[in-house]
Parts: C-alpha cells; sequence; structure tokens
C-alpha cells in the first residue's frame, strides 16, 4: 500500500522512513531513524527528483505507481549519486524505458561506476542553470559541487518556487507523518540532529556551501526540499542563516563544550572541577562528554554550535589517547575553525598529551589557545588549585567579554 503525500499542486512527496538502520553510512547512530525524500511532479510531463534508499524501495516503487496512475515517467532528475538514493535507477528505466535521466557529466559518470545500466541513450546531459518546461512548472540546475559529492545540483522548479536541494538541508531523524518543519516542534524534534547531520556529512565544505547559497540568493524561494528529513515551506530565513553560520564555522552560541578521555577518572575530575568552577562564576548550558562513550557525531555537533572548547586527556602509549586523537583528527578534517579552546594534560612518567592536542589544535584555521594548558601528574593536588583557578578564569573571561 502506497503513502504519499502533497507537497504543492502537482507535486508529491514519495519517499519513506528507515527506523531500523543503526548507522547511516554504517558509521552515524540513528536513535531516530531516517527519512529518503524522493518528489514526483506530475504535469503535461511527469518528472522524478531523486529515489530512494535500497531499503524501502518496494514502498517506494508503489508510490511512484500510485502517483502516476499508469502515465510513463518522463523525466528522472538525479541531484545526488550516493546510494542512499540512487538505489532505484536501475529498476526505474526497467519500469519506463524511454525516461530521460537528467543529470551532468559527473553524474553519468557516477551512474556507470555505481550500476551496470546500459542505457546511454536514455542520458540527458546538462549544464548550469538549463531548464526543462514540464508543462506549467520549470525545472532549472544549479550545480552544488562539493555540497558534499562533485556531481550535486539543485534543482528549481520555478512556478512553485521549490529549490530540490540534495542533501543540503537535510536532517537525521525520520518523519512522523508530518513532512512539514513547521507541522513539528522542530528546535526539539529534529534541531539537534539537523545539526549532526550537517557538521559531520557537509561540515568539511563550508567554502562550497557558501558559494551555492550565493548562487541561489536572488532566487524566490517559497520552499526547501531536501533529501533527508522536514521539507521547509516557513522560516526559510531561519533554516538559511544556520547554514550560513555553519558553513562560515561561525559558533551559534557562546558557551563551552568540554570533551575528555580517561581512564582511571583522574582528568574526568579535573573537567568536573572545571565545570563546577565555571558554573559557580555564572557559565551556563555546558555540555560535557566522555569521547570514549559518546559517538564522535554528537560530540561534533556541539562543537559545531558553541564557541568553546575544554579538552582534556592522558598520555597513552607516548602519545594521545587514541580515542581523543581521531576526535581531533576528524575535527581537523572537518576544517572546524574559529574556536577557543583551553588543554589539559595527564601523564604518569612521560607527558605527551598537551603537545599532540596542541599540534592538531593548530592544524585548525583561527583557532586560538586560552591560557596556560594544564596538566597533572596522575591526579590533581591541591596545591594546583591557584594554577586551574587562573586558567578558569581565563577561560570565563574569554566566553563572556
Ligand atoms: C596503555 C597505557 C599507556 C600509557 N602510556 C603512557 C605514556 O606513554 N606516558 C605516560 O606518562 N603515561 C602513560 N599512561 C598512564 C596514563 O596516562 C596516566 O596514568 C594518567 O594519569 C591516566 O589518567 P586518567 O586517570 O584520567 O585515566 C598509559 C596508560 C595506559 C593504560
Ligand atoms: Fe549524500
Ligand atoms: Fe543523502
Amino acid at each position: 500500500m502506497h503513502c504519499v503525500q502533497p507537497v504543492a499542486p502537482q507535486i508529491f512527496w514519495v519517499g519513506g522512513n528507515d527506523r531500523r538502520l543503526e548507522r547511516f553510512e554504517n558509521m552515524f547512530p540513528l536513535p531516530n531513524g531516517v527519512a529518503y525524500n524522493s518528489y514526483l511532479i506530475v504535469d503535461e510531463k511527469t518528472a522524478l527528483v531523486d529515489t530512494v534508499d535500497a531499503a524501502i524501495s518496494a514502498l517506494f516503487l508503489e508510490n511512484v505507481v500510485h502517483v502516476l496512475q499508469g502515465r510513463s515517467l518522463d523525466y528522472l532528475v538525479i541531484n545526488h549519486m550516493e546510494p542512499d538514493h540512487c538505489a532505484n535507477i536501475e529498476e526505474l528505466v526497467r519500469r519506463y524505458p524511454d525516461v530521460k535521466i537528467v543529470g551532468n557529466k559527473k553524474t553519468f559518470q557516477f551512474i556507470e561506476q555505481f550500476y551496470t545500466l546500459d542505457k546511454r541513450e536514455n542520458y540527458l546531459e546538462v549544464s548550469e542553470r538549463d531548464e526543462i518546461s514540464l508543462g506549467r512548472h520549470v525545472l532549472k540546475f544549479f550545480f552544488a559541487p562539493m555540497v558534499h559529492w562533485p556531481e550535486v545540483m539543485f534543482t528549481y522548479e520555478q512556478q512553485e518556487k521549490i529549490l530540490f536541494s540534495a542533501d543540503a538541508f537535510g536532517s537525521f531523524g525520520a518523519l512522523s507523518g508530518n513532512l512539514f518543519s513547521d507541522q513539528t516542534d522542530f528546535e526539539s524534534a529534529y534541531l539537534e540532529e539537523f545539526r549532526r547531520y550537517y557538521a559531520n556529512i557537509v561540515g568539511k565544505y563550508g567554502i562550497q556551501v557558501q558559494a551555492v547559497l550565493k548562487k541561489v540568493a536572488g532566487l524566490e524561494i517559497r520552499m526547501i526540499c531536501p533529501l533527508h528529513g522536514p521539507v521547509w515551506r516557513r522560516d526559510l530565513p531561519y533554516v538559511l542563516d544556520k547554514y550560513d553560520r555553519w558553513s562560515k564555522y561561525e559558533p551559534e552560541k557562546k558557551g563551552v563544550v568540554l570533551l575528555y578521555a580517561s581512564m582511571y577518572g583522574n582528568t574526568e575530575n579535573v573537567m568536573n572541577i572545571i565545570a563546577n568552577k565555571l558554573a559557580i562564576k555564572g557559565i551556563s548550558d555546558m555540555r560535557m562528554y566522555d569521547v570514549s562513550k559518546t559517538h564522535p557525531s554528537y560530540i561534533i555537533a556541539d562543537v559545531w554550535k558553541y564557541s568553546h572548547l575544554v579538552i582534556g586527556s592522558p598520555t597513552y602509549n607516548m602519545g594521545l589517547y587514541y580515542v581523543m586523537e581521531a576526535l581531533l583528527r576528524e575535527m581537523a578534517g572537518l576544517k572546524l575553525q574559529n574556536r577557543k579552546v583551553a588543554l589539559i594534560g595527564n601523564y604518569t612518567w612521560s607527558s605527551m598529551a598537551v603537545r599532540v592536542m596542541r599540534n592538531l589544535i593548530e592544524e585548525m584555521e583561527n583557532m586560538e589557545i586560552i591560557g596556560m594548558p594544564f596538566t597533572i601528574k596522575s591526579s590533581m593536588k591541591v596545591e594546583q588549585e591557584a594554577e586551574l583557578d587562573k586558567l578558569v578564569d581565563d577561560i570565563y573571561v574569554s566566553v563572556t567579554v
């Protein structure tokens, strides 16, 4: 049985949800599942904008058949060639052998790499700003290279002024019937997952996101239809502002994220003491994570949100505790910038943690180390409290200026 929903006159959501998948890309936990969105426009010509993941193919194909009501599919627009959106291309071509597959050079290159689809005569290669008229509806293509793959395009539908934005503006979290963000309590139901999706999946490509935001800035946009999560038809300035900030690596909020590694609890103890002292001074909304416990994608999401980091780790085999090292390398890989960082190190016989952490932080652009890194030898001693108070003061001043 199909499960579709109108998005605008003659435009239908034909996607679906997966609440069983443990991890997105086999990496990112999905406690609330994930939605794969796909959109079908039924005009004089019919056009499907992207397909879905293999997990929900059966439902998806039923949805498409239902909306087409016996008609054929004229166009299949491929904004993004990642397999979570492309699992049904071959099946659609089998069912609708005359369908024109709309993409760019890279799209077709990737189709042939992933699939065995011997249908070159069906390719319709478009260039930047090319248009395809479906009748009332007209599609116009804006390339969004490296947001977050090289072939990515945005498709703008001129009649309803809808931007089909591929993975951009997407969110983790399945849809609970309500397709539109304004039908949900977005900040409690999706915002954290929206940010976690951005930071981890798109975060590295801030420059490219800025470029495509500028490209579409002149368009009148009434709706943004991403490939995952809620559709935007209200509060567009809200969501555009989030993307603008995130892609400029500007924190959303002044505040402190404390993240630590600890085997025997001594580094952890220092982190709790720092948070306690900051709280007494009046810092609110702090977040603290044990990097061995919390999946890095959640920590990275909060690092994207807040302005200040306190990072603590023991020395491990003449280097840095490797879970912490992996997290800091991932942050550098995602091109995190513009944060202020205080460092806490711990060792028993040879101090390395602070040095490695500092080097990794200095690989990132525009990062400021606050005050003097604080180091303990196995455990913190009362005599070190004045030194720690100095660092806490420096953090406090840095957050409150
Ligand atoms: C496998 C392993 C390797 C370690 N390697 C080092 C090291 O190379 N240099 C060092 O000074 N301490 C090393 N340590 C000791 C810890 O860094 C030290 O005891 C620290 O105080 C532990 O902090 P915690 O209480 O927060 O876990 C190692 C500990 C373990 C278990
Ligand atoms: Fe993707
Ligand atoms: Fe995706």
